[in-house]
């Protein structure tokens, strides 16, 4: 069995934490990079940036797409891997949205964590009314089914979600208690373990971010779990309230990661009562940099995810009233302050607060009369690298294309996103993706890359010749 992604960054980030530690150095000192997209500066060093993917978003909005593929490098789905969701009627599985994110995350080298197999919400109430062996049984055939079939592309799964409730750290009253006892959270563990042993399995809640009676709970929990070797991770939700990062959440988690743990943020976003001032998007960025600070802190800390992407597409205006703007882009995907505090944490540049002021170069189009036309610009170059957008224009209907350049000189992809094929040497040779393959006469779709160059060079454009596939 191949490591999967996720293991394999664990293991990259035990590295650099012992050589962090063992120089005294911090890591934002240390691993300062020019990496200007959250997900280049992760996985520099060895760790998720994850995001929770809307599906209607992903089907119909390319930019939200974009900002998808260019920023993170895990996914999460926000609803679609529910059980509502996967079983709506006992019996009747529909994976087809589940299946949409992950061929998305696949195409763009994500990777995909699973959320959720038990939780008390967004359960269909054909499974509420069961009680008893009826509903062990059912409750035991969701979580094989479901992680046999998304078995070796989904790495780490929610296997029970919010089971602790908030009353002084008791058992949550919810129908699967109600209906088997307090073995439920077992017989769970002990399913998805057999269902998938090569997934990381994790349980999962809010306010368990810092030391308090519901985090000692699952501690618990989690001991003896562990003790039967059921569990691997511990997720934080971290849906927190601007200024309230708890002054104890690294200890919380170092004590989860002590019991052999990973760790992970897994649902983080940062509400502010509307309408937030320039000066809370500041305190704001702080919270989120000291979120991303306390994982890459810990070595066992596999991630962290936001939940959402702009700040329109969040679930907080719905839920909690009055608060809003929790997110990192806001809703002209542009990243917020809290953007550029989170890629600093990462070791990434901060990047520009403002768009680049080059002025962009373009190549000369090829002949019209082509099937398609290609152009690419420099967006933001900077002393070792540069970001590019490229366009696809189709001068007749298209059911796909490749794009091809040779670079003039050592300039190479570093990451890339909308495109895949041969992209990483002299010669690049890049098709589409699934979703933006298909175009009418008249249509453009655009992709993107990042180079490496050579120190202080000028970041080239070379010629593209674009043909339809
Ligand atoms: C939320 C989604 O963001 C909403 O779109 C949906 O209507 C309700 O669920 N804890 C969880 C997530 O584990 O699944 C929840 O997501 C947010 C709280």
């Amino acid at each position: 069995m191949l490591l999967t992604r996720q293991r394999r960054r664990a293991v990259i980030a035990g590295v650099v934490t012992v050589a962090t530690a063992a120089l005294g150095l911090g890591l934002s000192t240390q691993f300062a990079s020019a990496q200007t997209t959250l997900r280049g500066a992760a996985d520099d060093i060895g760790i998720d940036i994850g995001v929770a993917v809307n599906d209607s978003l992903l089907q119909n909005n390319q930019a939200y797409r974009e900002l998808v593929a260019r920023e993170f490098n895990s996914v999460t789905a926000e609803n679609v891997m529910k059980m509502e969701s996967v079983q709506p009627s006992q019996g009747q599985f529909n994976f087809a949205p589940g299946d949409r994110l992950v061929n998305f995350a696949q195409q763009n080298d994500m990777s995909v964590y699973g959320h959720t197999l038990v939780w008390h919400s967004q359960s269909p109430d054909w499974v509420e009314n069961l009680s008893g062996t009826a509903l062990r049984q059912a409750m035991e055939n969701h979580i094989t089914t479901t992680m046999n079939h998304w078995e070796g592309d989904i790495f780490a799964w929610d296997v029970v979600n919010e089971v602790v409730g908030d009353n002084n750290g008791q058992l949550r009253d919810s129908f699967w208690l109600q209906g088997m006892g307090e073995n439920y959270i077992r017989w769970a563990f002990e399913a998805a373990r057999a269902a998938d042993p090569n997934a990381d399995l994790y349980m999962n809640d809010y306010s368990i971010d810092g030391v308090n009676a519901k985090s000692d709970r699952y501690y618990q929990i989690a001991q003896d779990l562990v003790a039967r070797d059921l569990l691997d991770g511990m997720g934080f939700q971290a849906h927190l309230i601007l200024g309230q990062v708890p002054g104890t959440m690294e200890q919380n988690l170092q004590r989860f990661a002590d019991l052999g743990l990973k760790v992970r943020i897994t649902e983080l976003d940062v509400r502010i009562q509307m309408p937030a001032s320039q000066q809370e998007l500041e305190q704001q960025a702080q919270d989120f940099q000291r979120v991303v600070e306390i994982c890459t802190n810990i070595a066992d800390c596999s991630g962290v995810t936001v939940w959402g992407v702009r700040d329109g597409d969040s679930w907080v205006p719905d839920v909690f009233e009055g608060y809003g703007a929790p997110l990192l882009f806001n809703d002209n995907n542009q990243p917020k302050p809290a953007y550029h505090a989170v890629l600093e944490a990462l070791g990434g540049d901060g990047g520009p607060t403002t768009p680049p002021t080059s002025d962009p170069v373009t190549t000369t189009p090829p002949p019209t009369g082509s099937g398609c036309t290609a152009t690419l610009t420099v967006q933001s170059p900077w002393n070792t690298g540069a970001t590019y957008a490229g366009t696809v224009k189709a001068n007749q209907s298209l059911s796909g294309w490749t794009v091809t350049w040779t670079w003039p000189g050592s300039e190479r992809i570093s990451n890339a996103w909308s495109i895949q094929g041969t992209l990483s040497g002299a010669t690049v040779t890049a098709s589409n993706v699934g979703y933006n393959g298909t175009l009418s006469a008249g249509q453009s779709t655009s992709f993107g890359f990042n180079i490496t160059k050579p120190d202080g060079s000028t970041a080239s454009v070379p010629t593209v010749t674009c043909t339809p596939a």
